[in-house]
């Protein structure tokens, strides 16, 4: 569980107030479904404590897998009433369920090409459910939910920021590789001229790592996490433990953007941005360039931000590439209206 603030100090400048972690134990969610509401209540509850802010607005995000998204036209002259029932419309052809259990949006993305009297826009669909059990758990513990989002637009809101100060000219006319390395997953979003072109999840995660430390060095899967993160293990950890599962990511890595090159028309990928808690392991960095020969960084959703003296700047350094859906959310408070 995350949760960070940010502030707004005047001319689009944006400072990092505060952000706070929680764990979240691996049964509490299933597939993005909250399988065991009190123990996700319970971590809110302490991120929300550590965070200590007196805020209580929120913006929340569903999981990319649980929402269905289309492309879908609105024609020029449209009244709020017929959008409403071509959106119904559309919304029951691409799920199974009464009307009254979905939860959908749209956004309007720009004239239409061919007839630029009609909009383009995106259509999201999900199980109002997934909304509503969001909603509730923020309530619960006396926060306010503003905004609910999507984690793979967040991600994408937070990508413009890292595209302005870590890739040249804005990344435009480039095509970027965001690898996000969790904890299980890792989800691979590929970007050509700042647009998202290709999406993919992987099973590749750090927790793999964990279970590796907690195994060879006889200690619970909370002191593995715990010494992994500090770097306070034996000496036989970085031989033994951390390169053997390094070569591992770095494999994945170059089969996932290998299975990226056989799905689409792209060849080949100018800069991979490292993100998610994996980014931060020592040398992953440098074992992706040297394998993919891309341009590699580790992505930091702040570099363009300030830092307020609470935070502690090294630690943000090493938590920032972890951040980038949060970082993506707490943006939306400062969206022209
Ligand atoms: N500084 C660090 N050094 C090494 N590993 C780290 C560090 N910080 C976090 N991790 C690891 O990164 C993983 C968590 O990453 P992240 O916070 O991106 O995952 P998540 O989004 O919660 O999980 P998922 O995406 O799988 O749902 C954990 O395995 C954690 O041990
Ligand atoms: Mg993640």
């Amino acid at each position: 569980m995350k949760l960070l603030e940010l502030g707004d100090i005047g001319k689009g400048q944006h400072v990092v107030e505060r952000y706070a972690y929680a764990r979240l134990p691996r049964d509490a969610m299933n597939d993005g479904v909250i399988t065991k509401p009190e123990l996700v209540e319970q971590a809110l509850r302490e991120a929300w404590r550590n965070l200590g802010t007196r805020t209580r607005e929120v913006a929340m995000s569903l999981p990319t897998a649980a929402v269905i998204t289309k492309k879908i036209l609105i024609p020029g002259g449209a009244t709020e009433a017929e959008i409403e029932t071509q959106l119904s419309a559309e919304a029951n052809q691409m799920v199974a369920l009464p009307i009254e259990d979905v939860s959908l949006d749209y956004q309007l993305q720009g004239p239409n090409e061919k007839n630029p009297s009609d909009q383009n826009a995106l259509l999201v669909v999900t199980r109002r459910e997934r909304v509503e059990e969001r909603v509730a758990l923020a309530e619960s513990v006396g926060l306010k939910p503003l905004i609910m989002d999507v984690d793979i637009y967040a991600t994408l809101a937070a990508f413009e920021q890292i595209a302005a100060t870590q890739l040249p000219d804005n990344g435009q006319g480039q095509t970027a590789a965001v690898i996000d390395i969790g904890a299980y997953s890792t989800f691979v979003n590929v970007l050509h001229d700042n647009q998202p072109v290709y999406q993919r999840e992987h099973t590749l995660g750090g927790q793999t790592l964990t279970n590796e430390i907690a195994r060879r060095f006889d200690m619970s899967s909370e002191e593995a996490e715990e010494a992994k993160r500090r770097g306070t293990l034996p000496e036989n950890y970085e031989a033994d433990v951390l390169q053997p599962f390094l070569d591992s990511v770095v494999q994945e890595i170059n089969r996932a953007l290998q299975l990226f090159f056989s799905a689409t028309s792209y060849h080949s990928v100018d800069h991979i941005l490292l993100a998610g808690g994996c980014a931060s392991l020592p040398g992953l960095e440098d074992m992706v360039h040297h394998r993919t020969q891309a341009s590699t960084l580790v992505a930091n959703p702040f570099a363009r931000m300030s830092v307020s003296p609470e935070v502690k700047a090294r630690q943000l350094a090493s938590d920032a590439p972890s951040l980038m859906v949060a970082c993506g959310l707490a943006l939306r408070r400062f969206d022209p209206a």
